[in-house]
């Protein structure tokens, strides 16, 4: 229902207050994330000088700590200081991507446009041309859907820090650490990855059988809670179909159904099916995001189901402190180091 008649917003609004806005209070919670986009200079002046090569989540890491630097609610910890500072990271991590894009491309950076909305305002600066708005609302779709999901390994990672007392700054980037990786966000850009070196529909089965002869995980399916497919790669997968038909470019999307025949043939009865991460890339692609930037895409709309979940458990919190259990020797003598070998 969300991916149908909300926005990323108004989505927002409900994850983080627990309930949908009024049209006044989704207005006025509108223009606050408007509002706070802009980045502080110093960090602005960063980007520019960070090297051009590195994984542009690494960048997010560095960008999002620096902003907190300057993060007028630095210091406050109070609920609503923390709701300040929870809105500025979400409507500042577009502006991060797209500025580090821009200056990576020795392009000049375009600062957002108040008049449009979050998912809007991205592909625009991104791009510099404001988007079809038919292209805009699917990218919001998108961002909905990645909006938050349980406690995926990010989120966690996000919970754990916070519920040291830390503050939500640092929380957001363990999170985009742990989103980072192949086996959660970092699976998107790997399909695509994956989808070029097939190349064609022809070998794909091929590619993909020999991918589970060898015990190589294809990227974009399996999850750790669904056993079944996953119902945001099936709204993701009308938009790639959608795109590619629009784009007369149907060769990921060919490529893509045919890896997913031949999974779910061979891997369906032990409950592995699409993910998320298995058409968002194509549909990314189609709306001229570069590749790279897909995980921290999923990060941009991840931010705010990671803070929903740090202030709903930090109101009444516990530090998260797992046991381990031990499975070495019993007793190890201390042998002094001149007489070990
Ligand atoms: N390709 C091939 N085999 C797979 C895959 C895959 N993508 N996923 C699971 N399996 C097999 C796995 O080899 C194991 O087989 P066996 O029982 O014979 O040893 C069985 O299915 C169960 O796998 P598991 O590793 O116990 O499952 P898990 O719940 O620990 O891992 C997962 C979940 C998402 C890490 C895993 O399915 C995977 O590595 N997928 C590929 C990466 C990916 O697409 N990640 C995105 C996850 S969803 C969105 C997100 O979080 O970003």
């Amino acid at each position: 229902m969300l991916a149908k008649y909300s926005t990323y917003e108004e989505t927002s609004y409900l994850l983080l207050y627990g309930e949908l806005p009024t049209k006044e209070a989704l207005e006025e919670f509108s223009t606050k994330m408007r509002r706070l986009r802009d980045l502080p200079k110093k960090v602005e002046d960063c980007l520019r000088e960070l090297p051009p090569h590195p994984h542009p989540m690494d960048i997010l890491k560095v960008a999002v700590s620096h902003a907190a630097l300057y993060d007028p609610d630095r210091l406050r910890c109070c609920r609503e200081g923390v709701m300040r500072k929870v809105i500025r990271i979400v409507s500042q991590i577009p502006t991060i991507i797209a500025y580090y894009h821009q200056t990576r491309s020795g392009q000049e950076i375009i600062p957002p446009d108040p008049e449009l909305g979050h998912a809007a305002n991205f592909l625009y600066m991104l791009h510099g041309k404001k988007p079809e708005e038919e292209e805009a609302r699917i990218f919001d779709i998108a961002l909905i859907l990645h909006a938050e999901h349980g406690l995926n390994a990010s989120t966690f990672a996000a919970m754990v820090t916070a519920s040291t007392l830390s503050d939500i700054n640092s929380a957001i980037v363990s999170a985009i650490s742990a989103l980072k990786g192949s086996l959660h966000g970092g699976a998107n850009e790997r399909v695509l990855k994956m989808l070029d070196e097939i190349g064609s529909l022809d070998k794909a089965e091929k590619y993909v059988l020999n991918a589970l002869r060898v015990k190589r995980r294809v990227m974009g399916f399996g999850h750790r809670v669904y056993k079944t497919y996953d119902p945001r790669a099936r709204i993701l997968k009308e938009y790639a179909e959608y795109l590619s038909n629009k784009y007369n470019d149907r060769k990921y999307i060919e490529i893509g159904k045919k890896i997913e025949e031949v999974m779910i043939r061979e891997l369906g009865k032990k409950g592995i099916f699409p993910n998320v991460d298995f058409y968002s890339g194509i549909v990314y692609h189609f709306l001229g995001i570069p590749r790279d930037l897909f995980t921290p895409v999923f990060a941009m709309a991840r931010s705010v189901g990671w803070a929903a979940h740090v202030c709903e458990y930090t109101t009444n919190n516990r530090i998260f402190r797992p046991r381990a259990y031990y499975i070495g020797p019993e007793y190890v003598e201390y042998v002094p180091i001149e007489k070990r070998r």
